[in-house]
């Protein structure tokens, strides 16, 4: 018989956050987030400067988590960590992490998928009132993914409709890019387009089928609008700043929302869940609500902290796996590329 509460120490280190968190069940004690902002400069993810500042932060990061749960390393019954997808080098660094740690305290290691984690931080105890029912559909819209999952049970996946090529916030990031924000640009367009008129500027949408996504199209297309409007008027984006971050906005969500809503409507699922970083964005949390009325969805959107990335969502999918017994050995590595 098991003892009653499972103590799990999460790390996560998929792409340029580093996070710890302890959890006890299904509840998190502790949520680190150390986010690097080594990067803004850039314009987006070094991916070795990233996997320094893992390297950096991860043992002060996971100290802190265990130090705010009110534990100490002997109290943890299990250490869980991201296994990819993610960039080499900065899910090295958590992997190594993780094993030291399964090692050195005699604990079991366990292995988790990035985006499992962003679909089951929906049942972590404080997430919701109540969690989404099986079957849910689950918009898990990041930085580096875009997609429509089917979710049958808490190992049970099915990836509907995906992106063919840029992620939606990769889209977001990279039109923040064009426009002179800094990275990670989604956010700062979130916050403009509050100020500014959405139905200015209009923005073509990309023909796909099925229940497929493609953003790179609204990329190219928003360049070669500003470059000709730049040529017109020098200080085109400085005088219509916030309007080009509402269009833009609004674009990028309303084909988001098209695709769920007609696989809602195929697969007849009203219950739905977003997931990842995106689900941050205040006009698709609205446009969600909207169809609470409209489409009679019952809409799951995750605090925020559980929705960018964060090791409380590596927890509760260890959490159930820890329950099946599904460890890991210490040869487990890390997998950049990992499907559901
Ligand atoms: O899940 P996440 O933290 O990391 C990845 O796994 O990618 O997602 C980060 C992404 C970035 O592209 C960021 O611009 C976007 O989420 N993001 C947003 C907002 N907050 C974060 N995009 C639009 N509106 C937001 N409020
Ligand atoms: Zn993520």
């Amino acid at each position: 018989m098991r003892k009653q509460t499972i103590h799990i120490l999460a790390i996560e280190s998929s792409c340029d956050d580093t996070s710890a968190a302890v959890l006890s069940d299904k509840r998190v004690l502790s949520n680190i987030i150390s986010t690097q902002d080594v990067h803004e400069k850039y314009g987006g993810v070094v991916p070795e400067l990233a996997s320094r500042s893992h390297q950096k932060n991860i043992v002060p990061v996971a100290n802190a988590a265990i130090e705010q749960a009110g534990l100490s390393k002997n109290n943890l019954d299990a250490v869980a960590y991201t296994v990819g997808p993610g960039l080499p080098g900065s899910l090295i660094v958590g992997s190594a992490f993780a094993k030291s740690i399964s090692m050195a305290l005699d604990v079991p290691l366990i292995e988790v998928n990035h985006m499992e984690a962003h679909i089951l931080a929906h049942f972590i105890e404080d997430a919701h009132p109540t969690a989404p029912v099986f079957p849910f559909l689950c918009l898990t819209v990041s930085g580096g993914h875009s997609q429509i999952v089917l979710v049958k049970d808490y190992n049970k996946f099915e990836v509907v409709g995906q992106t063919l090529d840029d992620a939606a916030g990769e889209a977001f990031d990279k039109i923040a890019k064009l426009i002179g924000l800094s990275y990670p640009g989604g956010p700062l367009i979130d916050k403009h387009a509050a100020k500014g008129n959405a139905e200015r500027f209009s923005f073509s949408k990309p023909k796909v089928d099925s229940f497929n996504y493609s953003f790179s199209g609204l990329k190219t297309g928003v360049l070669y609008f500003l470059r000709d409007s730049l040529k017109e008027n020098p200080a085109f984006i400085k005088e219509n700043f916030d309007d080009i971050c509402a269009s833009v906005q609004k674009t990028i969500i309303e084909i988001l929302i098209n695709k769920l809503e007609k696989a809602a409507r195929h697969f007849g699922i009203l219950q739905i869940a977003v997931a990842g970083g995106v689900s941050a964005n205040s006009s698709l949390r609205a446009a969600l609500k909207e169809r609470e009325t409209s489409l009679h969805w019952k809409t799951f959107v995750p605090p925020i902290e559980y929705c960018t990335d964060n090791a409380a969502m590596i927890g509760i999918t260890a959490y159930f796996k820890y329950i099946h017994k599904e460890f890991s050995d210490l040869n487990s590595v890390p997998k950049a590329r990992l499907y559901l």
